[in-house]
């Protein structure tokens, strides 16, 4: 049988990364990473414990990915690894989250690997603590979107959007009909880290490592 890990890293800085997933990255056999032109977010955080020699970048062409990709993505990873060698697969935050490693976990055909997920921190869960406001209080609902639908967003209490560089400005449009007092915050964790309240300030930004979080005006 051949392990693969999934590791979240965090929101990018590297003393955020768990005991646990730089043990996993100290003694894997391989590492795997998704290649953003040669860079990725999930790597530079984990560099100190990365092995060059045993790294893999494996390519998802951003908004190109199908289900072959990843089917491909995994048959590389099965050639690479021998049987009885643990492999990880670096994400950003945590793998739960929008991440490419479940896109694999699901295409994956054949019976060679055990999975086993290592959690990490979250983008918006940082963001929270950086900005020092509830995601939730007690009896409020919370949403995790990308898009958030406009009228579900009437029935929430708090909100989290992530990738929010596609369409800010209606985003931002939808928040406000909503009655949301909004944060934008980018590079969550790094020492360039970024916050942002006003509407015009946060629409000169085109960061794709941001988020926006938002609470009711009325809490
Ligand atoms: C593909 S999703 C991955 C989410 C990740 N799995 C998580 O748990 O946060 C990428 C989006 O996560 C958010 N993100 C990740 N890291 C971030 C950071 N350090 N600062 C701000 N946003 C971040 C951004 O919204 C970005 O567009």
């Amino acid at each position: 049988m051949k392990k693969l890990y999934g590791i979240g890293t965090g929101p990018g800085d590297p003393d955020l990364l768990t005991l646990k997933a730089v043990k996993l990255i100290k003694s894997a056999d391989k590492i795997f990473a998704p290649n953003n032109r040669g860079k990725n977010m999930a790597l530079t955080t984990a560099q100190e414990y990365i092995n060059e020699e045993k790294l893999v970048l494996l390519d998802f062409p951003m908004g190109q990915t199908t289900k072959k990709t990843y089917k491909e993505a995994m048959e590389k990873i099965n050639d690479l690894l021998e049987d009885g060698q643990n492999g990880v697969f670096l994400n950003i935050g945590d793998s739960m989250i929008y991440s490419t490693f479940m896109n694999l976990v699901q295409a994956n055909e054949k019976d060679h690997f055990v999975f086993e997920c290592v959690p990490g921190i979250p983008s918006f869960v940082a963001a929270a603590n950086s900005i020092q406001k509830n995601l939730v209080a007690k009896g409020e609902n919370f949403l995790l979107a990308d898009d958030p639908d406009r009228l579900v967003l009437d029935g929430v209490d708090s909100v989290a959007i992530l990738k929010t560089s596609k369409n800010l400005k209606g985003l931002l449009e939808k928040l406000e009909e909503a009655d949301f007092a909004y944060y934008y915050v980018a590079r969550v964790s790094f020492p360039d880290q970024l916050i942002l309240v006003d509407k015009e300030e946060i629409l000169e930004e085109k960061n794709y490592m941001s988020l926006l979080l938002a609470r009711k005006k009325s809490l």
